[in-house]
């Protein structure tokens, strides 16, 4: 039997964008129309790639070396997709993924100034070359994502520290991604309100999947 291959959507975004939210009301919106859905995050969705993150997150290690960090999130990712993602896009599910590629050359080609080709060359040795059928960048002014995220989070993790200029760069590694690729990719002015936000999330899955 052919079972249909499932669909890979991924959001984007700094610190306190609402990644977390629309993820939430996406997946259950998703559902409520009859999809089979999972729901995961980066770095994570695994029991390997969580203690991964554990490490990689922890300001206990704020001067973690930038090729280690690169490549602790690859590691966690070829699990996560291995495991997790492709499996379940296998077997027809829709997965909705927390970040995935775009931050790492985000985070670490841009803000910690590795190269973002080095990083999506990575990235993509770790995925086998998976990318997200579509990504939803969630773009906000990281003054007001970081204020946000601080009224979520009272302890800040190792990237939510970083300054001002590492997290107006990572915007901005975001944005250009979604340039060069607008098919794949949909920019959201995340200060709207939540719902208004929801609506036009769901007006781009619908046309995804059809
Ligand atoms: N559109 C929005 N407008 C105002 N506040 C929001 C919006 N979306 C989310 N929030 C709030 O901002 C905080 C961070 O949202 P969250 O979804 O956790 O962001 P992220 O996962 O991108 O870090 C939460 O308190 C959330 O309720
Ligand atoms: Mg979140």
């Amino acid at each position: 039997m052919n079972i249909q291959r499932g669909a890979f959507i991924v959001f984007e975004g700094g610190e306190g964008a609402g990644k977390s939210t629309q993820v939430a009301r996406l997946a259950a919106s998703l559902r409520a129309s009859g999809y089979e859905v999972v729901v995961t995050r980066e770095p994570g969705g695994t029991a390997g790639a969580e203690a991964i993150r554990e490490l990689v997150l922890d300001p206990e290690y704020s001067g973690l070396n930038p090729r280690a960090e690169a490549l602790l999130f690859a590691a966690a990712r070829a699990e996560h997709v291995s495991a997790l993602i492709e499996p379940a896009l296998a077997s027809g599910k829709i997965v909705i993924c927390d970040r995935f590629v775009d931050s790492s050359v985000a985070y670490q080609g841009l803000g910690r100034d590795l190269g973002a080709e080095r990083i999506r060359e990575l990235s993509h040795w770790a995925t086998g070359g998976l990318l997200p059928d579509l990504t939803l960048i969630l773009d906000i002014d990281p003054t007001v994502g970081l204020a946000r995220a601080g009224q979520v989070n009272a302890a800040p993790d190792r990237m939510e520290s970083e300054n001002l200029g590492f997290h107006e760069m990572v915007r901005s590694a975001f944005l250009m991604a979604a340039n060069e690729h607008p098919r794949r990719y949909l920019v959201i002015e995340a200060d709207q309100s939540p719902d208004v936000i929801a609506n036009s999330i769901a007006t781009a899955t619908t046309s995804l999947l059809g």
